[in-house]
This record gives structure tokens, sequence and C-alpha cells, in this order.
């Protein structure tokens, strides 16, 4: 029985195989029938993705980006919002030019639509894979509806550095829980299969490749430098995934590598991307990234296009240096018509794929965008992955959940703002339509609860932070009170209230692109009304808002629950007040570390050893500590609290020696001590004791979401194989080496069990 089994099976699978070629090998008989007819001008002309210019302004018909498509100079258009309009350009490129060929629409769609889940940062705090697919499947179902087929998103830079300000885009400093992410949302763009047989399904865009996150000082767009060695072990690794999980195109960084721009770094775009990982989808350029190579110094608008196109990249975002400059360099020999062609006919791909051949109109159903957008459904989902996404960082003398018969005076800049709910990058959201922080807690205390608030301070009185945490209508309404006066009316609400719920942090704009800071501290007003509040005597909830980690030194040791909601999107405000008023226990786990001051940083728990370690030697002057600060972060990664206690018991392992062909088993029993039902992420890190190059203190290997009643035990069972084990060695072999290793299991980086086993 089971052989029949297993021949109906292999059957099968060859039956797909063959359906899989049959279909490629239509599909490239279809692409080179076109290309055939295809003008030189027309194949640069796909790979020409143009701003929106007078398009989304004027009347599509009139403006000189129609006038492009008509002459076939154009492959695609981005961040263009309405089915409406997307539908007449496509009909201009599929009515109005010679070969017909139909647009790809792109748009940032990198944490939901209209209904907006977490920013990237925040809901990787939920390390559920499911809820993150389905948040990009949703993400996928709206835009598709309004025009939509191709997404600037998964953004999976790793980061090390919360000064940067596109840490709040990304998932954190993991390169295993970054990957398991990536792989999850191209998985929910583009449907588990990559066929886009539905009309929901949409291309994804893995960004940016490759280390954008490693940016010196923080400073956005500014020089990366690392070795190899830590690119391949550190940061590509979700990259890698991403490409792995079918992603059906990648978009350059604007960083050097060695000294080479990611958009003309031949070896980063063709040696690693396409022959070490395989990948078989188009490269675009970021925002203008071709000519910014003029900037970097790499030459003029001809030889840095030449450069991007002989480096591999096939899609020129903006800068138009491909369709004013590649005929001429190809008859100057300094490109080739072969290069052309194959950048052509990966982009021709990607439309035959999405089925914009068979049906050009795929993604402009006019009835969908009605129906499918912003729907009750994906509200309720968006909200429950918000609340999941908060991570409890304190909670002194369980302070929360309160209570909504309780008097609750809430204050801060951001408990009366729409616009900033959100968070940076929903260029898709509504921003009248999300509910405050005030709003979300009187609809879930109900009618009789008493709920004051006040704003008790601006955002803060740095002119230049204001101002440029403004941008994009998100501003917070300075209020035209001094802060004394706005102080003296938050103190008399309080002075009325049981308890005091502070929401307090940064404006949604000030992380995401173009936003790095230097002080990480929450804004000096808001600290000085913290002060305040902290004198009433009364209970202070910290309910922060945040688009990366913060230095949280002096609230740690002064405020008794802090709640770090990061932006939580559409549904945020509700959210929050199912966690603090206990509908929800917080489950959050921290994907990033929270240093104790940005002296600290880079920092990081997947570190290295040095020959001095902190603890143990006794000479004053060669201690590793700083002299003015430790050197352990004040939350480490993976950290969160819950309403209640998990206690984990002694690692057992199936074995105390794995085979390199074997594996064993790490085993660990959770336990709810506490009285509330509650959600933990179980996590296994391993360190590899002895290396033929140093290993880092531990490494994130896998991990496991588990729910547990009050007094219920569950145990956890890892697998571990010589496969996991592996590393870039110096010589950037893909290797595992024998000998001991050290398994580590435990709900944070840093509070762990711990056995060993030997690799034979
Ligand atoms: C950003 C990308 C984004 C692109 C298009 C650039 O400035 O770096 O992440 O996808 O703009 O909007």
């Amino acid at each position: 029985m089971k052989k029949i089994l297993t021949v109906l099976s292999l059957c099968a699978l060859s039956f797909t195989i063959q359906a899989q070629l049959s279909k490629t090998s239509e599909m490239d008989a279809f692409i080179t029938d076109l290309m055939s007819k295809m003008t030189l001008e027309e194949k640069i002309g796909q790979m020409n993705l143009p701003s929106d210019g007078d398009i989304i302004t004027g009347l599509a018909e009139n403006s000189n980006i129609a006038e492009k498509i008509k002459l076939g100079q154009v492959g695609g258009m981005f961040n263009i919002k309405g089915v409406e309009k997307i539908k007449e350009i496509q009909r201009i490129a599929v009515e109005e030019s010679r070969m017909k060929i139909p647009l790809l629409f792109g748009m940032d769609v990198i944490h939901g639509y209209e209904t907006v889940f977490p920013i990237p940062l925040g809901i990787a705090c939920t390390w559920d894979m499911e809820a993150i697919e389905e948040s990009a499947r949703i993400a996928a179902v709206e835009a598709s509806a309004d025009g939509i087929c191709w997404t600037f998103s998964p953004m999976v830079d790793i980061s090390r550095d919360p000064r940067w300000g596109r840490v709040s885009e990304g998932n954190g400093e993991d390169p295993y829980l970054g990957g398991q992410i990536a792989k999850a949302m191209v998985r929910g763009y583009q449907g588990k299969d990559n066929s886009y047989s539905s009309n929901t399904n949409i291309l994804s865009c893995v960004k940016h490749f490759a280390l954008y996150g490693a940016s010196e000082g923080g400073r956005d767009y500014n020089t990366v430098d690392m070795s190899r060695v830590r690119m391949y072990n550190e940061y590509f690794y979700p990259y890698q995934a991403a490409v792995n999980a079918g992603a059906g195109s990648v978009m350059a960084s604007f960083n050097v590598i060695d000294g080479v721009p990611a958009h003309g770094n031949k070896w980063l775009l063709t040696d690693v991307l396409r022959n070490q990982w395989n990948f078989k989808g188009f490269t675009v350029a970021d925002y203008g990234g071709i000519g910014e190579m003029v900037v970097h110094g790499l030459g003029d608008m001809q030889t840095v296009s030449a450069l991007a196109l002989n480096a591999g990249l096939d899609m020129d975002m903006v800068s138009e240096g491909y369709l004013n400059t590649l005929q001429k360099s190809l008859a100057e020999g300094k490109v080739t018509e072969a290069q052309i062609d194959q950048a052509c006919r990966y982009i021709l791909e990607a439309k035959y794929k999405l089925g914009l051949f068979s049906d050009p109109y795929k993604y402009c159903d006019v009835n969908r965008a009605k129906k499918d957008i912003y729907t009750a459904e994906h509200r309720a989902i968006a909200r429950k992955t918000a609340a999941e996404s908060f991570v409890l960082l304190k909670n002194e003398g369980n302070i929360l959940p309160i209570s909504e018969k309780q008097t609750i005076a809430v204050v801060g800049p951001l408990a009366n703002t729409r616009s900033n709910m959100p968070g940076t990058w929903s260029v898709a959201a509504n921003l009248s339509t999300p509910a405050t922080v005030v709003e979300g807690l009187k609809s879930v205390a109900g009618n009789n609860a008493n709920i004051l608030y006040a704003k008790g301070s601006n955002l803060t009185s740095d002119p230049v932070l204001e101002e440029n945490s403004t941008v994009f209508g998100r501003s917070l309404d300075r209020d035209a009170r001094t802060e004394e006066e706005l102080r003296a009316e938050a103190l008399k609400i309080a002075a009325q209230a049981d308890v005091i719920v502070a929401a307090m942090g940064e404006t949604s704009e000030m992380s995401g692109e173009s936003s790095s800071r230097v002080n990480l501290d929450i804004p000096d007003t808001q600290k000085a009304l913290l002060k305040e509040l902290l004198k009433t005597g009364k209970p202070v909830v910290l309910v922060l808002f945040t688009g990366r980690p913060l230095t949280l030194t002096w609230e740690d040791e002064n405020i008794p629950a802090i709640l770090n909601v990061w932006f939580g999107g559409s549904e945020a405000a509700y959210a929050i007040a199912d966690v603090l008023f206990g509908k929800v226990n917080p489950c959050g786990k921290l994907a990033a570390t929270f240093p104790r001051h940005v002296g600290q940083i880079p920092i990081y728990y997947n570190h290295l050893l040095t020959g001095r370690p902190a603890s143990d030697n006794g000479f004053e002057k060669y201690r590793s500590n700083y002299l003015d600060e430790k050197n352990a972060p004040l939350y480490p990664f993976g950290y969160g609290l819950s309403y209640t206690q998990f206690t984990y018991s002694d690692v057992k392992l199936s074995a105390s020696t794995l085979a390199t062909n074997g594996q064993i088993t790490a085993s660990v029993t959770v336990t709810n001590n506490g009285a509330y039902a509650g959600k933990e992420v179980v996590q296994l890190y391993i360190r590899d004791m002895v290396g033929s190059i140093s290993r880092p203190v531990k490494e994130l290997k896998g991990f496991e979401k588990i729910s547990l009643q009050p007094g219920e035990s569950k145990t956890v069972q890892f697998t571990i194989t010589p496969e996991m084990l592996k590393f870039y060695n110096y010589d950037l072999q893909y290797v595992f080496e024998p000998g001991d290793f050290e398994v580590m299991i435990g709900g944070n980086s840093r509070d762990v069990q711990s056995a060993q086993f030997t690799l034979k």
C-alpha cells in the first residue's frame, strides 16, 4: 500500500513538474515572439519606471507620462491610488501604445492598505507567522482591489541601530526571525504557490538589497562597510529566505557595498543574487537610485546607467537613465543588446506570470474596490494582530490591566490623534478614520466609563524636532497654550482619577525614511509632564508610541507600568483598549534590543565575545564595561511580559551527542503560574562553543508561540539538526563543525535554561 502511494505521489510530482515546464515554455515562446516584434526603444521602455508626475494630478490622457506610455517608454507606474485612475492609465497602455503591453502598478503597501496593520517592527513582535502572513494577504486583497499588482515589500533589512529611522520598516535585529517573517510575507502577497491564480495575489518586492540597515551612525542612506563573513552570517539570510520563497522582484539599496553602490554592484546583483541564490524574478532600482550613483561619484548619467545594467539591475525607478542613455551606450559598446533583452525579458515574465497579458484589467475590478477594502472582517483581524504586537515592558504591582470602573485620566500628545495611529509608510491609509486612544478606550469601556482627557503637553519644545516630525499632514497640531498651562490642565484631571494613562512618545513620522535621531529619549516636554504626573502618587501607565527602540532607562526606574504599542495601524486605539482593560493579555516579544543609552549603539543580543568579557576580570583598568554605563541593554531581544507568569523547567535533550546525519530533540515544560490565560513565545537559542571563527554568544534557531490557561503546562519540543548548526566560515563555505554546543531555551534572549550536546 505504502509503495502504491509513493508511486502515485511520484506520478503527481512529475505531473506538476511537467505542467510547470510546459507553462514555462509557453511563457518563453510568448515572450520570444513578443520581443521579436519590439524595437530596441520599446524594450528599454519596459525597463523604465517613471515617477507619477502629472498623471495623478491632471487628466491622464493629456499628461507627459501618458505621451511616454503611448510611445512604449514606460514599463510600470507606482504609488497611484484609485482603481479608476489606474484603469484609465492601463487603457492608454493597452489601447494606445503600439505593442499594447500592460503596465505594472506598484505601491509601498508595507503594512496594510486601508486596513493598516502594525508597522513591521511592531508586527515582528507577535512572532506569529500565520498572523503576519494573513496581514500580507489582507494587504494584497485590498491593494489588488484598488488596481495594485505589485508591492514594494517585504522590507527585510536587519538593523542594530535604532537611530536609523527605517528600523520601523523592518523586522528588527535577528536574521532568523527576519527570515521567517520574509517568507510569511511573500506567501501572503503572492499566494502559497506563487501562481497568481487569483486576482488577489500580487507580486512582492524584497528590499533593500542589501545591508541598508547597517548605515554608519544610523544616518539614512549612509555608507555601509562590512566583512563578507558578517554579511553572509548576519545580514543576508532574510533576503535569501524571501528569494527562496519565490519573491518576484528585488529592490536595490541606496548604500555602497565595498565602495560600489548596490545599484551598480555586479557582485551583489549577479554573483550573489542570480548565481548563488538562483533568483528568477526582476531587479528594480530604488527611487532615483541609478541617478544617485552620479552623486556617489561613479560617473555621469550615461556611465552609471551602463554600470547598473552591467551589474544586473533590470528596471530603473525614476532616474530615466536607461531611457535616455542606453541606446547611446549600446552604440558605443558599453552595454550589449543581450543585456537589454535579458532585463526586458525578466520584466515581461513578471507581467506574464501575473496574468496581465491575458487580462490587463485583472486588477481593475471596480466592484471589488467597493467591497474588499477596509472591511469589518479585515479590521477585526488587524485589531487582534495589533494587540498581539504590543510589548509589556514593565508592570510593577500588576497595575495593568485596569478596570473600566475606575476613573481614568488620559493625557499626552498621542492620546487624541488619528493621523498618527497608522504609522509611517501607510501610503494608502485614510488618515481621518482611525479612532484616537481616547475614543478607543471609551468604545471598549462602554457608556458608563469615566474617562477624562487632557493633552498635557505638546510633542516637544525643540522647534527643529517639531518641524521635522510634522510631515505628510500627520502633525499633532501644536497647542497655543504654554507647557505650564497644558500641564496644569492634565494635573487637574489626574487629581480626579484613580489611574493615569499617559499616551506619549514619538509621532509616526519621527521614524521611517529619512527620520534618524541621535537622541532616543521621549521628547523633553513629555518627560517633564510624566515627572509631574508621578508626583500625584497615582498609578501611571505609560502607553508608548514609537517606531524604534527608545532609551527608557529613567522611565524603567520610575514608571510602574509601560506598554509599548509601536504604531499599531488603523485599529490601534481599540487594540490598546483591549490590552489596557485586560480583554487581551499582552504577549509581544521585542524583535530589537532596547539600549540603556544611545552610546551603546550598535547593540544586539547575538554578539561575539571579546577576549575580556565584562564579568570576569579583576583589573579595573581593563574592564570592558563603559565607565559611565553598563554593557547590558535595558530590555533584551525577545523580551516582553504578560499579565500572567510563565515558568520554565530545565532543558531536556534526547541525547548528548548528535551525529552529523542525525537529529536530537530539546524540550522544556512551560507552566502558566498566574491568574490569566496567556500566550508565550518559547525561544530556542544555540551557541557553537568552539569554531574556526569566533561564533556568537547565542543565535535564535527556533521558536514556538503557545497558549496556556492558568495552571496549565505544556512541553515544547524543538528538533535540532546539523543543518541548523551551519554557518559561513572564513572562506565563506556553509558548514557545520563538530564540537560542543549549548542549547538555551527561554522567554527572552537573556533569561534561559541551558544544556549541552556534542556534534560528532
Ligand atoms: C524608498 C523605498 C520605496 C521607494 C518607492 C524610496 O525612497 O527607499 O523603500 O519603495 O521610495 O516609494
